[in-house]
């Protein structure tokens, strides 16, 4: 896919689709990590808590999806300001690329607010008092992240902003793959038969 987007000039569906290739690989990486075969067999959950953080791996997944597409779209100056976008709070043309880079923004807010409630959710569940920390660090980094794309915006794209903007989402979805695999875990343990 590396060679194609070389060989068809950097089409921006096309780089962002390798851009979301790249970071499911890192996904994958993660998971054979925490499930090696050999200490903890691999093993999969989609139900309570375990729903909620792959969902919120999913959005997170979309956010950073979007984010390449502006990237690769050249939109990340389209709203040179920061908050406002074109000196408003609901920018005047919504469409090209200030509407790809202003959707990118707003779901940078949605996940904020999503990190919120998942905070409080594992605050108020006793179930998950061992998660605490993991959910603690993932608001804080997603109030860092909407820092940082303020940089990203402020700075003219300077590259070592960008550069730990892209490091920061990929700790955001490290830290909800750590949520997960503990929510997998505590399934497992649950609908397991006990050893006789
Ligand atoms: C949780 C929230 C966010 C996540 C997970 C996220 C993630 C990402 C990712 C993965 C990229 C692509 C980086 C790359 O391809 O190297 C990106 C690009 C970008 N993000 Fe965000 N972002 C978030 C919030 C924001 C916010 C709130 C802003 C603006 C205030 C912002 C501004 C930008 C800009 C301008 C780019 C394009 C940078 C460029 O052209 O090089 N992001 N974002």
């Amino acid at each position: 896919m590396g060679g194609a987007v070389v060989l068809l000039e950097t089409p921006v569906q096309l780089t962002t689709v390798h851009f979301m290739t790249g970071v499911l690989v890192f996904l994958l990486a993660f998971y054979m990590m925490r499930f090696d075969g050999e200490r903890e067999r691999p093993t999969f959950a989609f139900r309570g808590p375990a729903a909620l953080f792959l969902s919120v791996i999913a959005l997170v997944y979309s956010q950073s999806a979007l984010g390449a597409y502006v990237r690769h779209l050249d939109a990340g100056l389209a709203c040179p300001d920061f908050p406002t976008c074109l000196g408003k709070w609901i920018p005047p043309l919504l469409s090209g690329p200030v509407l790809a880079h202003f959707s990118h923004r707003t779901l940078g807010y949605l996940v904020l607010l999503t990190a919120m409630m998942l905070y409080l959710f594992v605050r108020r569940d006793p179930r998950q008092r061992g998660n605490r920390s993991l959910a603690l660090t993932f608001l804080v980094l997603a109030a860092a992240q909407i820092g940082v794309g303020a940089l990203v915006v402020l700075s003219g794209l300077y590259y070592l902003a960008t550069a730990l903007h892209l490091a920061v989402a990929l700790g955001l979805l490290s830290i909800l793959g750590y949520l997960w695999v503990n929510a997998a875990r505590a399934e497992r343990t649950t609908l397991s038969p006990p050893r006789s």
